[in-house]
Parts: C-alpha cells; sequence; structure tokens
C-alpha cells in the first residue's frame, strides 16, 4: 500500500511538472502562464477538481514509449467561478508543446460529455502546437472527435475558447464552433496555414501576428471577439464574462444583486440626439445609461463597429444588447455587422437571455462591395436570427429606423414583445430627401417645390406617429424613462412563453 501511494505521489509529482521546469521557465520567458496556474487564477480557490492526471499517450513510434508525460499535454476537470460550475480544459504548452494526441482528445471530450449531462459551461484555454506529429492520423481521429464534441454541446451549454498561445491548422476548428473567442495580445494566434505556407503558395510576406495575431482576429476577420493584455488580465476578465451566462440551455440567466433600482430615471439620455437629424451621437452612451451600474460587457468592439453587441443587467438579470451605431458609417447595417449580430442573438436566444435592440438605423449599405459580397445572404441572417428568437425581444427605436434595416431589426413584425419609439423616431421607408428625390423626378428643377415635399414627407414621416397610429410601436416614451420601462417590460415577459413549430432544424442562410 504504501508502495501504491508513494508511485501515487510521484506520479501526481510528474503530472505537475509538466514538460520539466527548463520548458515552464521558457514557458514564463514568453509572458506566459503554464496551464496549471492559467486554471489557479481562473476558478476560485481551492475549488479545482482535477481528472485523468495518469492518462499517457500510446504512441510508440519515434521513441515515443520512452518520452510519456502523465496527463499528457492537457489539464481537465471542474471547479467554479464565484460559486458556479464550469468545466475547463487546459493545454499543457510544455508537453510536447501541447499537441493534441488521441489520449488528450479523449480527455478534453470526457469533460464535454460530462458537462452536457449535468448542464454547466466549457471552458477550452488552447496553447498547442496541433496535431501530435508523432502519432499521425490517430491524433486527427482525436481533433474530429473534439469538434464533433463541440458541435454537439453547441447551443446545450456555453463554449468559451481561450486563445493564449499557438493555435493552428485544422486545431482552429474547435474554437471557430465555441460561442466566444478570446485571445491575448502578443503571444496568441490562429490561422489555418502558418507564414511560410502562405509564401509558398501565395508569395505573400507576413508575420505570424499580422496573419493571426489578437489584432488582426479582433479587428479585420472578426473571428475573436475580444484581446487582453496579457495571461493575468484575461482570465480575471474572463471571470467576470461568465457572470453574465447562464450555465445551460435549461437555466434563465443569473441573477445578481444589484443596489441600481429599476425605476432609475436617466434626465441625461434627453440631450442624446443632436437636433440635425444627420449628425452622429454615440449610442454606447444610451447602453451605459440604461443598464445596472452602468455595466456593459461589450463583445467585438473593433469588429464591424457600426453595430454594437455585448452583455449588460437590468434589475440584476442579463440582457444581450444589440445597438446601432450612428458614429460609424451612420449605423448602417452591412456585410460584417449582420452577421456579427446574428451570431450574438442566436446565442442569446439558444440560452434563454432576452434581447434588447437600441436602433438608429438608415439602412443597409449601398454599394458593389456589399452586393458582390452578398449582403443579401448575410443581411438575411440578421432577420433569419431575430425572427427565429423566442426569448423577450424589446425594441427601442432612437432615431432612424429606415427601410429593409426597420423590418431586421427586431420589428413588430418579427415578433417583437414590447416595441418602443423615443419622440425623435423616424420610422419610414428611407430619409424624407431620398424618398422625394425618387417620388418626384419630375420636379427635380425646382428646388423650392423639392424643399417644399421633403418638409410635407418630413413631416408625414419621420416621427414616431404614422408607426405609433398602426400599433407597430407600443408606446412613444421620453428618453429619460427608457431604463424604467424596458425593466418593467423585462418583468412582465419574464414567464414568457413561445414555441416555433417543430421541425429538425431550420436551415439560416450561412
Ligand atoms: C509534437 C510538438 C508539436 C507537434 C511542437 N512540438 N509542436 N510535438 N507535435 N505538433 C514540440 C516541439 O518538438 C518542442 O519539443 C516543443 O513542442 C516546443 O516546440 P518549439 O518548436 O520549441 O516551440 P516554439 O519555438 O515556441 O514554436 C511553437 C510552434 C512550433 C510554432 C507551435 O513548435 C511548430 O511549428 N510546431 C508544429 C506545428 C504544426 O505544424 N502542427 C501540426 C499542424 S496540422 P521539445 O521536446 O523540444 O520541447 C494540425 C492538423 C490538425 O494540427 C487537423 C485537425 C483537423
Amino acid at each position: 500500500m504504501r508502495e501504491i501511494v508513494q508511485r501515487l505521489e510521484e506520479k501526481r509529482a510528474a503530472a505537475t511538472l509538466g514538460g520539466g521546469q527548463i520548458r515552464i521557465d521558457k514557458q514564463h520567458a514568453k509572458g506566459k502562464l503554464t496551464a496549471r496556474e492559467r486554471i489557479q487564477l481562473l476558478l476560485d480557490p481551492g475549488t479545482f477538481e482535477e481528472w485523468d492526471m495518469f492518462v499517457e499517450h500510446r504512441c510508440t513510434d519515434f521513441g515515443m514509449d520512452e518520452n510519456k508525460v502523465p496527463g499528457d499535454g492537457v489539464v481537465i476537470g471542474y471547479g467554479t467561478i464565484c460559486g458556479r460550475l464550469v468545466f475547463v480544459y487546459s493545454q499543457d504548452f510544455t508537453v510536447f508543446g501541447g499537441s493534441l494526441s488521441s489520449a488528450h482528445a479523449a480527455k478534453i471530450c470526457k469533460i464535454f460529455k460530462q458537462a452536457i449531462k449535468v448542464g454547466a459551461p466549457v471552458i477550452g484555454i488552447n496553447d498547442s502546437g496541433g496535431a501530435r506529429i508523432q502519432e499521425g492520423v490517430e491524433s486527427l481521429g482525436g481533433y474530429s472527435d473534439v469538434f464533433q464534441a463541440n458541435v454537439l454541446a453547441s447551443g446545450v451549454v456555453p463554449q468559451i475558447s481561450m486563445i493564449m498561445g499557438p493555435c493552428a491548422g485544422g486545431a482552429v476548428y474547435s474554437p471557430a464552433i465555441t460561442d466566444f473567442i478570446f485571445m491575448v495580445k502578443d503571444t496568441s494566434y490562429m490561422f489555418l496555414t502558418g507564414p511560410e505556407v502562405v509564401k509558398t503558395v501565395t508569395h505573400e510576406v507576413v508575420t505570424s501576428e499580422e496573419l493571426g495575431g489578437a489584432k488582426t482576429h479582433t479587428s479585420k476577420s472578426g473571428v475573436a471577439a475580444l484581446a487582453f493584455e496579457n495571461d493575468v488580465e484575461a482570465l480575471l476578465l474572463l471571470r467576470r464574462f461568465i457572470n453574465f451566462l447562464p450555465a445551460s440551455n435549461k437555466e434563465k440567466p443569473p441573477h445578481w444583486p444589484t443596489s441600481d433600482p429599476g425605476t432609475r430615471i436617466v434626465p441625461s439620455l434627453c440631450s442624446l440626439i443632436p437636433a440635425d437629424p444627420n449628425k452622429p451621437y454615440d449610442m454606447k452612451e444610451a447602453i451605459y445609461k440604461i443598464v445596472d451600474d452602468n455595466d456593459f460587457f461589450e463583445l467585438q468592439p473593433d469588429f464591424a463597429a457600426n453595430i454594437i453587441i455585448g452583455f449588460g443587467r437590468m434589475e440584476g438579470s442579463t440582457v444581450g444588447i444589440i445597438a446601432n451605431q450612428p458614429m460609424v458609417l451612420a449605423g448602417c447595417l452591412d456585410i460584417n455587422a449582420s452577421t456579427k449580430a446574428a451570431r450574438f442573438i442566436r446565442f442569446c436566444d439558444a440560452f434563454n437571455i432576452p434581447l434588447l435592440t437600441l436602433i438608429d438605423v438608415p439602412g443597409f449599405l449601398p454599394g458593389t462591395d456589399q452586393e458582390y459580397g452578398g449582403i443579401i445572404k448575410h443581411g438575411a441572417k440578421l432577420l433569419y436570427a431575430y425572427a427565429e428568437a423566442t426569448v423577450p425581444k424589446i425594441t427601442v427605436i432612437t432615431r432612424k429606423a429606415y427601410g429593409g434595416a426597420y423590418c431586421v431589426m427586431a420589428s413588430k413584425h418579427l415578433r417583437g414583445d414590447v416595441n418602443f419609439a423615443w419622440p425623435s423616431a423616424e420610422i419610414a421607408v428611407m430619409g424624407p430627401k431620398g424618398a422625394v428625390e425618387i417620388i418626384f423626378r419630375s420636379k427635380m428643377g425646382d428646388p423650392e417645390k423639392i424643399e417644399e415635399l421633403t418638409e410635407d414627407y418630413r413631416e408625414k414621416f419621420a416621427n414616431p406617429f404614422v408607426a405609433g397610429k398602426l400599433g407597430f410601436i407600443d408606446d412613444v416614451l421620453m428618453p429619460q424613462n427608457t431604463r424604467i420601462r424596458v425593466c418593467r417590460s423585462l418583468s412582465m415577459l419574464k414567464d414568457k412563453d413561445l414555441k416555433n413549430p417543430w421541425r429538425k432544424h431550420g436551415n439560416i442562410p450561412l
């Protein structure tokens, strides 16, 4: 017995040391924490329950039978964040570069299966050289198993990928399926083929950072939601982020106590909208002022900034916020904005998070770039996501709601539950000037007449009353009362029960 305990302790010590002190020092020298240090920071102290510490790879080629590290390059288990259960896997770069063997993959799949059974999020900390080269196709099979686990967990439990080192080749597809990808600046990168292959195939010369660093993926590709300064910041903010999410699709969003009353009036919102309808203003100001404690967790701020997405709370419960941003492209919807918002809406809908939409949208962005890029298909994603969503949907039109964009952005017709407008709302097929230029083209030679007709059109449509008369908006509210009215609406909707017709699955335009 004593001998077994001693062997156990030796194995534990070997697993804990991973690839050894020299490699740990190398990891630290790069500004990176080790797999275990990351878990320690992420979870509540003393709550981590590790599984499969003694798992070893089964490869015998290339001298691998003599080269085994207990745990095989990934630390898995569960623990809590602010007292709430989460599952976690953390790849250990000090062990064969965190590369994925079939044994390593089986460990990851094990926690996915358990997380689905008990209904808790899975956080994957990625730091890996990809498929274990010595193992060949067996490791590719392992990757496929992980992908399958990601897909089966999608919409059942939240999945978050933290990229904290290399993530290259087909390995990127596991994070890509998860709900949110976060990266660390300067130490993480994601690409399908690295700079060398790119140079050979396309003759482009590009660094790893330019090709797939955190800046690239948070601003150009939109693959990642946020870039953090370092490992510590990333893990601490991940703790804050996870507090917004329900543990599974069977739960309502968590409720956190707040001292910010739902009856709070926000007088400064009355001066947010400029007198000139073509002048921009910062929609984020409205969001921060409406949510509890001015606490808004924005996602993808540097990608398609013409639409804002993120989580806030109203009277302690999470809401998903989608808002046009008049400061960027006048708040027009384009391809990137449509896909960014559509995916966020689908996440919220899958996890019972009510949607609050703030609208100031002059329409879809015109032009060949957009048409050739398939704005028809991508804009339809946003429409589809809103129309399919059965969670409570509250919209507030602050200013423009024109044309197709009016329909798409959580309108009454797409089963908006409560649709408000501020007095400054303009709900029409298009802006007065554009409308008059089309319907009175023959009078274009008479600027005075055109001016008069434009005024007439503005008088008729550039206000919330036509939509109000038709019941397309439920009420016109004073901006300072927005928080109060949204809180009341959410409270009224808390037991909303709406189901879509049975189907295997819909066919969102991909
Ligand atoms: C086995 C690996 C490995 C791998 C790294 N190592 N990648 N071992 N399989 N894929 C080992 C190294 O041998 C080394 O071991 C240790 O990890 C650290 O690697 P270094 O190269 O010293 O580190 P660094 O200079 O930081 O470079 C990191 C790296 C590089 C950029 C990730 O190691 C690299 O390019 N690795 C290969 C990447 C790759 O081509 N992977 C396969 C992609 S295809 P020692 O013992 O010296 O410490 C793929 C397909 C997935 O993943 C398909 C899914 C469908």
